[in-house]
């Protein structure tokens, strides 16, 4: 009987899941021939962000944004309610929110990023310290925009791609305690915490580190905030992993662990279902003013923030339908189901396998590549070249610059990440990919690297080009 015919439970060793939906709509996807591929790549600068979308097969860029609406979403757009201000789709959203995560006050934004910078500017002094669980590319810069200088306290194990470790995610409370001694807790901004940490591999934060967590910023009277965008899926991790929570639900986990924090900043992209959307939550009525007053400079009045009336209520079925536990189960399952294929044939990855993607370990691709011929541009880019499939270097190049001595700043991971959309891809798809990745892996060794010959202020991932070393 051969490999394919054996079902995914029987091939892992367990009883095989399925998607709590099926599909009703589909959207064609081609595989453009080798010749145009490789025009493709070279006009794109060798970066998968300036790849055209039409010349994509299976596009893994990110979770953001890219997931299938329901019927139900679909049929709220239809509920929009366009009024400039004091629309119905608000304040379904307000409530949902409220409930679900806990937060008292509600500003919606346009996506993430919108929110990042309202509680950047809100809650930074110049020259004050923003210690947090590793950085992420947006959040630090809103950071540091706003006169506050990142510092990282996440835990050893987290940079290290092949500890198994549960909670990679988790802070490293002697590190923070260290941090806030050596500046003193009032030059602290405050202790910015990310769930399922998107740079480290998607790793997720326990109950119990959130805990102690609250018990520390309390001692020193330290606000806490959330990056709250893939809370979901960390909450899931939870259920899975940690004693105490294995008979709670999804929606009751993530509830408690927000209800440590003092607030929360979120990109509605990913875990709730939709296109666009985004908010910040606070519970302290004073930064919710400052909050409310901003968003009307930069984002659009305090009752939409950048949204149309029938995106705020797709959102808030979203919200919804992502706490559905057979629902996360199968979005982490597919890309358990990736790694489980990728591991099965040794292929470097991060381990564990985090909750929105895989990450290949490109420093294991490429072990005679030096870092500064970006080993995971250039495996974003050859992985596109062999089968279409569009990934995203998370490595020198995401780093950035040091904004003080303008060096490159040099991660320790350096990691080509395949995010799954949210109820895109079939399982199909992801043996597609496994077999793709498999190719180029065989082989690395050809590889000699890229060089960049335009680089962008902020940023530089997004828009910065390359030429191949030949
Ligand atoms: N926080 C995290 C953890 C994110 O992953 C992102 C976006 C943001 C904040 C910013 O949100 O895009 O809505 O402005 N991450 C995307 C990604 C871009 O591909 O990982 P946004």
């Amino acid at each position: 009987m051969s490999k394919r015919l054996k079902t995914m439970g029987e091939q892992f060793d367990r009883r095989s899941w399925a998607e709590p939906w099926k599909i009703k709509m589909v959207e064609p996807i081609e595989l453009k021939p080798k010749e145009e591929r490789e025009k493709a790549a070279r006009e794109a600068g060798y970066n998968t962000f300036l790849l055209k979308s039409a010349d994509v097969y299976i596009d893994l860029l990110t979770d953001s944004g890219t997931s299938a609406m329901s019927d139900r979403q679909w049929a709220g757009m239809m509920l929009g309610d366009e009024a400039y201000a004091g629309s119905v789709n608000f304040y379904h959203l307000e409530e949902t929110v409220r409930q679900v995560y806990g937060y008292k006050y509600l500003v919606p934004t346009h996506q993430g990023r919108g929110a990042e910078h309202l509680m950047s500017q809100a809650e930074i002094r110049a020259g004050q310290i923003v210690p947090g669980n590793m950085y992420f590319t947006t959040t630090r810069l809103h950071q540091e925009l706003a006169g506050g200088k990142f510092v990282d306290v996440i835990i050893d194990e987290a940079h290290d791609t092949e500890s198994t470790h549960p909670f990679k995610g988790n802070v490293d409370l002697q590190k923070l305690e260290d941090v806030i001694r050596e500046n003193g807790a009032e030059n602290i901004a405050y202790v910015s915490l990310a769930g399922t940490v998107n740079m480290a591999g998607g790793q997720p934060v326990s109950m119990d580190n959130v805990k102690s967590l609250r018990a520390l910023c309390d001692k020193y009277g330290i606000k806490l905030y959330l990056d709250a965008t893939r809370m979901v899926e960390n909450s899931y991790f939870i259920q899975q992993r940690e004693a105490g929570y294995g008979d709670k639900t999804i929606a009751e986990i993530l509830k408690e662990f927000c209800s440590y924090t003092d607030g929360a900043w979120m990109s509605g992209k990913k875990d709730h279902l939709v296109n666009i959307g985004g908010w910040a939550a606070v519970n302290d009525r004073g930064l919710f003013d400052r909050l409310r007053n901003m968003v009307v400079v930069y984002e659009g009045l305090h009752t939409y923030g950048g949204m149309a009336g029938r995106d705020m209520e797709a959102m808030a079925i979203g919200i919804r339908e992502s706490l559905q536990d057979s629902y996360v189960r199968a979005r982490v399952g597919q890309v358990e189901y990736l790694g489980q294929l990728l591991t099965n044939w040794d292929i470097p990855i991060v381990r564990p396998v985090g909750g929105h993607a895989i990450f290949l370990d490109a420093r294991k691709f490429y072990p005679h590549l030096k870092q500064d011929v970006f080993p995971s541009q250039t495996l974003a880019a050859e992985l596109y070249l062999d089968s279409g499939i569009r990934g995203m270097e998370r490595g020198i190049v995401s780093a950035g610059r040091d904004p003080k001595t303008g060096d490159h700043r040099y991660p320790r991971l350096e990691l080509t990440r395949l995010t799954i959309p949210r109820r895109v891809y079939t399982e199909a798809h992801m043996d597609v990919v496994a077999e793709a990745v498999k190719a180029v892996y065989q082989n690395a060794h050809k590889a000699k690297g890229l060089r960049m010959v335009y680089e962008p202020e902020y940023l530089r991932f997004f828009q910065a080009r390359f030429e191949r070393i030949e």
